[in-house]
């Protein structure tokens, strides 16, 4: 448990930031309460989180706008908000607004100023008005979440400023899977933007009843009579669940609620909601494979050498801890326990179409972007973050598992309850589909046989 006193402290440049951060620390625990652990494995060897090089969207662009290579433009209203994005290839349409006072500048957060926040497949990017920062946390592909601020005052060259433990209170806690990760939760707010923690808080992936979903956030959509607890303010904190919100549902319009005009778009759009949700969680578990598979290793390594054992010799206990973290990701990435969908979804922008359009295509013209939301988010429930650089870079030991079982899956040697929601039209259009989209594949991945016969 770490003491919430053992702050690295800001310089005095960053006094103002400091100044918001002793009054979250206070937030952080009422929010999290006895849950909080900040782990802090990761921060010595082998992960050494706090001094490996990054090499991330961010540290990129750092780079870049160093050499001069890259530049942003500033303004008045939104600092350098457009001009990121655009740089950073996050698209608009990704905004999702959040007005529970549940983050770091949340004296800036209230349900008529919401904080804005938008992303891509390796990028998450925090706006609040008037906020004296961006919050940017990036996907880097060895060190999980990596957390960055931007001044929003102009600058010659902006330079994005590393962020660890002010960050890492909320965001590398058990509440992020115990590594540096990204939060989504859901929570009753009252009309100040505080939550009301008797009401009960939720973290929040795809697995999450899409009734207890979106509370603290706006959610512009259609979804008939699927009820979730989004656009609601909670008028009196003696009020108990169920709690009635029916002007919350099917919402395609926020002005009148709030000013608009302050963001760079009038939605919060509810497909977009349910991609960050999914994509949320799979970073965080695609981090804690790459983790517990590099410190067993590094444990293993260590152990061989005291015994004086060969370095290759292969300890049970490191296998078990590769296969669980494997098996977790294996799991998630192909969506078991999915929340289901009972009425058909539809959001207000152009999010969903933008997001399926990145592909990649098989020669049938199938993605695993393409969406159902009649049944469930996805028409092929396999992640795109397969196709991420996170997971080209999970260590081998751990690459192998998951490939082998997915493998196992989509051949339907496993045909284990856990997988039950994925018929054999999924399997071999999820198969088919990897074949040809997915560089890399183990050669069983190219059989056109599988021995049980049951699929092509
Ligand atoms: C008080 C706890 C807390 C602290 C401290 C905190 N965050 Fe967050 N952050 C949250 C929560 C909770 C969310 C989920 C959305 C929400 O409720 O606003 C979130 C979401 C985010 C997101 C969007 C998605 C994600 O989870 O990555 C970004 C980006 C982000 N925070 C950046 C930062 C940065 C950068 C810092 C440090 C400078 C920071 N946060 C510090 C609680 C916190």
């Amino acid at each position: 448990m770490k003491d919430f006193t053992d702050f690295r402290p800001f310089d005095r440049s960053q006094s103002n930031l400091h100044r918001v951060i002793a009054v979250i620390v206070t937030a952080v625990t009422i929010l999290f309460g006895e849950n909080l652990v900040v782990a802090q494995d990761f921060e010595r060897e082998p992960i050494n989180y706090l001094t490996a090089l990054t090499d991330n969207p961010i540290s990129q662009l750092a780079a870049r706008l160093q050499k001069g290579e890259a530049r942003l433009e500033h303004e008045d209203r939104r600092g350098y908000l457009k001009s990121l994005l655009k740089e950073l290839d996050v698209p608009i349409s990704s905004q999702t607004l959040v007005f529970s006072k549940t983050s770091l500048q949340r004296n800036r957060i209230a349900p008529r100023t919401p904080r804005a926040i938008y992303f891509n497949d390796e990028m998450y990017v925090g706006f609040c008005q008037h906020g004296e920062v961006l919050e940017l946390s990036a996907v880097d592909p060895s060190l999980g979440a990596v957390f960055y601020t931007l001044s929003q005052e102009a600058a010659e060259i902006p330079k994005p400023t590393r962020q660890t433990d002010n960050c890492l209170l909320c965001h590398g806690s058990s509440n992020t899977r115990g590594v540096p990760g990204h939060l989504v939760r859901s929570v009753y707010v009252d009309a100040g933007g505080l939550p009301v923690l008797s009401m009960g808080t939720q973290r929040v992936d795809h697995s999450s009843p899409i009734e207890k979903r979106w509370g603290g956030w706006y959610v512009t959509g259609t979804h008939g009579k699927q009820l979730h607890l989004g656009n609601l303010v909670i008028k009196s904190t003696r009020q108990t669940e169920p709690v009635d919100n029916t002007s919350g549902q099917n919402v395609t319009e926020l002005d009148s609620r709030f000013k608009t005009s302050a963001y760079l778009s009038p939605h919060s759009d509810l497909v977009a909601l349910m991609v960050l949700e999914h994509q949320a969680e799979a970073h965080n578990l695609l981090t804690r494979a790459n983790f517990q598979t590099r410190e067993a290793l590094h444990a293993e390594a260590g152990l061989n050498r005291d015994l004086k054992e060969p370095p290759a010799h292969r300890w049970e206990s490191t296998t078990t801890r590769i296969k669980h973290a494997s098996e977790a990701l294996v799991k998630y990435l192909l969506f078991c326990g999915e929340a289901p969908i009972t009425s058909k979804l539809q959001g207000t922008t152009t999010f969903a179409d933008e997001f399926s359009q990145r592909g990649p295509r098989d020669s049938k013209g199938r993605s695993l972007r393409d969406f159902d939301l009649e049944r469930r988010l996805f028409k092929y429930p396999c992640s795109y973050l397969i196709y991420s650089r996170s997971f080209d870079a999970l260590p081998a030991e751990a690459k192998d598992v998951v490939l082998r079982r997915m493998w196992e899956v989509l051949s339907g040697a496993d045909r284990s309850r856990e997988f039950e929601h994925l018929s054999d039209d999924d399997r071999t259009a999820i198969l088919e589909i990897l074949r040809e989209t997915k560089p890399g594949l183990p050669a069983e991945w190219h059989q056109s046989n599988v021995e049980d016969g049951s699929l092509k």
